[in-house]
């Protein structure tokens, strides 16, 4: 994190995204009744100038969405999304367009976010062409000095993406979203899809690039060991909500949410000494479409009261855990119960860590 940090950059307030479903069939009163998957509901979360947040949580719990919400590439279907204060949440045409330079997305799919078709000035350009008027010398001069930032060579201006690795197409798209001087970006991925070795090149770079250049990461990842070398705050989704928020290390050592213990307590520990015990959550994953009230994990909770069933926990500061925002009625009974002793609640351990 820089000097700068701290300073909210970009707050999202109660932000949803509900993608509408088919109308099925009338029921027995003759309703169709409104049916929408609630990939992200009511999110609220600020990324600090200079941080870098991470996101985790199981696949399908959201994040994409999220990413996409917060570069303005969905319409949110409630809440507000501020940018420097700014309430950005409805911008449209060219004021939208002009907006874009702040916030840049690396998609999680390296290959399906490159046009085959173009050449790597072309494509690293898109954002520059889309907002200056530049002449074509021009952007490839900017283009060949921003590869070897990204650990290109200046000289592959016109190669195409199908002649480069993972780790090269991935830096492909780090330079597009460099290419306009963003403030923030939003990296969906970044390294799942590359091998070990290129992992650890491309997070140094980005490491490197963020210090170099003040930038404000939102990186999406369900790699725990990423999140510990690169983020100064991690976010943990749900289903769609956001449960627990706060410092990397103070999270990783004493998570506070059920769900955010079992989702550590489910990552291997390379050091056979340091073997961790498994906390065990059972239950089915419940439902985007049209959740019912009440705490969304009270089906696997093994804290589970009444109120939990009934009453839609907010995010909230607990006391102990400074820094530290929370979603669970009872936060301040298990926060500090260690995920060991919780061993046996359930019948089945969560066998991988959360994918993307
Ligand atoms: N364009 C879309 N239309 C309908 N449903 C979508 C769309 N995009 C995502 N979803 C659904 O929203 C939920 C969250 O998806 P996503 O944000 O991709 O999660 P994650 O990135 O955490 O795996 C999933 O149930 C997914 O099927
Ligand atoms: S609110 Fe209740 S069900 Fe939800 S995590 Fe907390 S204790 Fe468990
Ligand atoms: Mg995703």
């Amino acid at each position: 994190m820089t000097d700068a940090a701290c300073e909210p950059l970009l707050e999202t307030t109660s932000i949803a995204k509900y993608f509408p479903l088919p109308v099925s069939a009338r029921d027995w009163l003759g309703r169709t009744p409104a049916r929408s998957i609630h990939a992200v509901d009511q999110v609220s979360l600020t990324v600090r100038s200079g941080e870098t947040l991470a996101l985790i949580g199981e696949s399908g719990s959201g994040k994409t969405t999220f990413g996409w919400l917060v570069a303005r590439l969905h319409e949110p279907t409630q809440g507000t999304i501020r940018f420097r204060g700014q309430d950005v949440t409805h911008l449209s045409g060219s004021a939208l367009r002009a907006w874009r330079r702040n916030v840049q997305i690396v998609f999680q799919d390296p290959v399906g976010s490159l046009d085959p078709r173009l050449r790597v000035w072309q494509i690293v350009s898109e954002p520059i062409r889309a907002q200056l008027p530049l002449r074509r010398a021009a952007v490839r001069e900017r283009v060949a000095e921003l590869l070897p930032q990204v650990g290109l060579p200046s000289d592959c201006l016109d190669q195409y993406p199908h002649e480069f690795s993972g780790g090269g197409r991935q830096r492909l798209s780090l330079a597009r979203a460099l290419s306009i001087n963003p403030s923030l970006v939003v990296l969906d991925e970044p390294t799942s899809a590359l091998d070990v070795a290129v992992q650890a090149q491309v997070l140094n770079r980005l490491v490197g690039l963020q210090r170099e250049r003040g930038l404000s990461y939102l990186l999406i990842t369900h790699n725990v060991a990423t999140v510990r070398y690169a983020a100064d705050r991690v976010a943990v989704l749900y289903v769609g909500q956001l449960i627990e928020i706060g410092p990397v290390r103070a999270v990783l050592t004493q998570p506070v949410h059920p769900y955010t213990k079992a989702l550590l307590a489910a990552v291997p520990v390379p050091d056979p000494k340091r073997r961790r015990a498994r906390y065990r959550i059972s239950g089915e994953v419940p439902t985007l479409i049209n959740p019912k009230p009440g705490c969304r994990f009270a089906p696997r909770c093994p804290f589970v009261i009444e109120r939990c069933r009934v009453e839609d926990p907010l995010l909230r500061p607990v006391a102990e855990f400074p820094d530290r925002l929370v979603a669970c009625h009872r936060a301040e009974e298990v926060g500090s119960i260690p995920p060991e002793t919780l061993i046996g609640s359930g019948p089945a351990p969560p066998d991988r860590p959360p994918s993307n």
